[in-house]
C-alpha cells in the first residue's frame, strides 16, 4: 500500500440523545463520510489519500468534525457540500482551507 500524502479522519461518534456534549452522528457525519469516499472513488486518487472513519476527535460542540494529517488541521461545522472543496484546495491540492477551520480556542 502506498503511503498517503494526507489522511482524513471523519468523526463518527455517536452518543444518546440529550447528552451534553452531542455528538457529530447526529449532525450528518454519515453523509460527510460517505462524500469523503465519493471524491476518493471518483478521483482514483488512493496513493495521495486516505479516508478513514474516527471516534471523537475532541471538540464535539464544534462537529461535524473532520481532521487532516500530517497538517494537522482540524475543520469544523463540515457539511456535504464542503468535501468537494476540501479535496481540491487542501487534500490536493495543500491549501488549507481557513474558512473552515476550527477556531484556535477549539484547536
Ligand atoms: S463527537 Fe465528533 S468530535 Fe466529539
Amino acid at each position: 500500500m502506498p503511503r498517503p500524502l494526507r489522511h482524513v479522519f471523519v468523526c463518527m461518534q455517536n452518543r444518546p440523545p440529550g447528552h451534553p456534549r452531542g455528538a457529530c452522528a447526529q449532525k450528518g457525519c454519515q453523509e460527510i463520510l460517505d462524500e469523503f469516499l465519493f471524491e476518493l472513488q471518483f478521483r482514483q486518487c488512493f496513493d495521495k489519500v486516505m479516508v478513514t472513519p474516527a471516534g471523537c476527535l475532541g471538540p464535539c460542540g464544534i462537529g461535524p468534525n473532520v481532521l487532516v494529517y500530517p497538517d494537522g488541521v482540524l475543520y469544523a461545522n463540515v457539511s456535504k457540500q464542503d468535501v468537494k472543496e476540501i479535496f481540491d484546495e487542501h487534500l490536493l491540492g495543500g491549501r488549507p482551507l481557513a474558512r473552515l477551520q476550527a477556531p484556535a480556542e477549539f484547536w
